[in-house]
């Protein structure tokens, strides 16, 4: 049976890494005999220029319809003037809604071969391996009332809420109890419970469901001290699990750990492991058209795609193979640059790869 994928290549160096992706996932797909079907539709700032709109209706129902996605980045300045419902970031969120993709894994890997593009000390991040667990339709980002009101006087006001229903914390801490468990057994549940009443039932749900997991050993940390600890003693951690806007934060930190955010591929997965895959950096627009963005991230999300949706897991390791060895000879993009490395574009990149497969 045909499994079908959607390609959303979006804004920024998001159509030349998708498509970097795109021709080493031709290339699995014909090595591995897994039938896939390759479709590419708009969203993000692309569909606001083609469409008028982020989320184009067809570009939903054709996400709805397929058995993952794998989505390059979205946003820029030239969207940035936009009221809030007509910018780029919308179409992914309405993506991550509508298909109610609320666990998001972001793995931290450290290749040992980019250890010193890390900006700390080697000895401090050799050997990192954490997976956050970002809850993803939830919390602050999607928390009604939101807007700008006008107070009495005529200040104005902006506001956003913070919520979380108990469902929507047991189904996230059920996802990352689970990774810890095929993982090292250690669970960090990262809130601010001491300010934050949200956090405080948050913190509750995760050690109810503790009982469940006895083999995971669960600790509770807040934000601030998270970020602190991350940059610390990183290798404390196996699996984080947070909400939604903690968790982009924290992701974003993560990923600087291993030396780029260029390198670090995400899952957004749903009940019925529908997914949508991307790489944690954004639409990077200072340097796009310029043929020098890392593709890694993206030929690695292709990878977890592979691995969680499709039921591919040979074609998934064979990527990630072929990225180790790439990385071996020496090739680096500019943002995973040093000193007696080979500099390559985003092409380049690609088409070591492809060699590599
Ligand atoms: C991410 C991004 C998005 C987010 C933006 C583009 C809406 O930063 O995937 O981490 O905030 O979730
Ligand atoms: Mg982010």
């Amino acid at each position: 049976m045909s499994q079908s994928v959607l390609l959303l290549p979006g804004d920024g160096i998001g159509p030349e890494i998708v498509a970097e992706a795109e021709r080493v996932l031709h290339k699995v797909n014909e090595r591995f005999d897994l039938g896939l079907q390759f479709a590419t539709a708009d969203v993000g700032g692309a569909a606001i220029d083609a469409a008028g709109e982020p989320l184009p209706s067809k570009t939903l129902d054709q996400a709805q319809k397929s058995d993952a996605i794998l989505l390059g980045a979205v946003g820029g300045p030239k969207w940035d003037g936009l009221e809030m419902a007509l910018r780029p970031e919308k179409g992914l969120l309405g993506l991550r809604s509508n298909l109610e993709l609320f666990a998001n894994l972001r793995p931290a890997i450290l290749y040992p071969q980019l250890a010193s593009a890390s900006s700390l000390k080697p000895e401090v991040v050799s050997g990192l391996d954490i997976l956050i667990v970002r809850e993803l339709t939830g919390g602050i980002y999607f928390g009604q009332p939101r807007g700008v009101r006008e107070l009495e006087g005529g200040e104005r006001q902006g506001y956003n809420t913070y919520v979380y229903s108990e469902s929507e914390i047991r189904r996230i801490g059920r996802v990352a109890f689970e990774a810890a468990q095929q993982r090292n057994g250690k669970l960090c549940s990262v809130d601010k419970a001491n300010v934050l009443e949200v956090t405080v039932l948050w913190r509750e749900i995760m050690n109810d469901l503790a009982k469940d997991y006895p083999e995971v050993e669960l600790s509770h940390m807040y934000v601030d001290n998270a970020a602190m600890q991350l940059v610390k003693a990183p290798k404390q951690f196996d699996v984080i699990v947070t909400g939604n806007m903690f968790g982009d934060i924290l992701s974003d930190e993560a990923a600087m750990l291993t030396g780029s955010i260029g390198m670090l591929p995400s899952a957004s997965l749903n009940a019925e492991k529908q997914g949508m895959y991307e790489p944690c950096h954004g639409s990077a627009p200072d340097i796009a058209g310029q043929g020098i963005a890392n593709p890694l991230a993206t030929i690695l999300s292709a990878a977890m795609m592979l691995r969680y949706s499709l039921q591919a897991e040979e074609a998934a390791q064979a990527i990630e193979a072929a990225v180790s060895a790439v990385l071996d000879q020496g090739l680096r993009t500019a943002d995973i640059m040093s000193e007696g490395a080979t500099r390559v574009g985003t092409r380049e990149m690609g088409d070591a790869v492809l060699a590599a497969l």
